[in-house]
């Protein structure tokens, strides 16, 4: 059977999706360097954000985007599709439902912050995303060289951190860091 955005029902999110929103996610990340960036629920999102989600012809929940939205300013939360449906243009289906919402609001921009897993750059450039501001995702992670590292009594020194840098950095803390990621935001003018 081939799979075109129309397989699939595009609707609002409804709190009977919650399951399959942490499924969805879960699996559509675990392949991407947001691999551990498990969320076990969803959360709610302030009024008046976005939510969607995609059904199959089962009617289980195999793509979901969540917008959040701040007066003329809106973020994509999460983006993401099942790997099984991945590539029949169902992410590209649920940001146009969104971007029609978005229309009738005062948003003027719509921006995302991503790593440098190809598909979802080149998914965000595809639908007219233009990067404007890069950063560092950095991991102290197993065998990385811990100096400097310190954690508020009584706790022991820390096994493993997160912290942002700036791009200029970037040489000098791949090579003391196992784990670095870019973090790119985009931003499409809605106007
Ligand atoms: C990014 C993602 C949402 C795209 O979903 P999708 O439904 O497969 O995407 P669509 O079919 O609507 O879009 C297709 C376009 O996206 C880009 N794209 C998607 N997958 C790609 C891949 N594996 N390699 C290169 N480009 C890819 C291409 O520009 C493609 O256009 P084309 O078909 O003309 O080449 C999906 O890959 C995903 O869920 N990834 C994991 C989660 C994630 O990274 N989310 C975003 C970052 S927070």
């Amino acid at each position: 059977m081939t799979l075109t955005p129309t397989s699939y029902d595009i609707r609002p999110f409804v709190p009977g999706d919650e399951g399959g929103w942490v499924r969805c996610r879960t699996l559509a990340f675990l392949a991407t360097q947001y691999y551990d960036d498990v969320k076990p629920r969803r959360g709610e999102l302030d009024t008046p954000s976005i939510g969607l989600g995609a059904a199959d012809a089962l009617g289980h929940v195999v793509g979901v985007l969540d917008i959040e939205v701040a007066g003329t300013e809106a973020t994509i939360d999460t983006i993401a599709v099942h790997p099984d449906h991945q590539g029949h243009g169902l992410a590209t289906s649920l940001l146009e439902v969104a971007l029609a919402a978005l229309a009738e609001t005062r948003v003027t921009t719509l921006d995302a912050w991503t790593r440098e897993d190809v598909a979802a750059n080149e998914w965000y450039r595809r639908n007219g995303f233009q990067e404007r501001y890069r950063y560092l995702h950095v991991y102290l992670s197993d065998g990385d060289d811990s100096s400097g590292f310190l954690a508020p009594k009584p706790l022991s020194k820390p096994h493993a951190a997160f912290a942002h840098s700036r791009i200029d950095d970037e040489i000098e803390l791949r090579s003391r860091y196992q784990r670095v990621h870019v973090c790119r935001q985009y931003v499409r003018d809605l106007r």
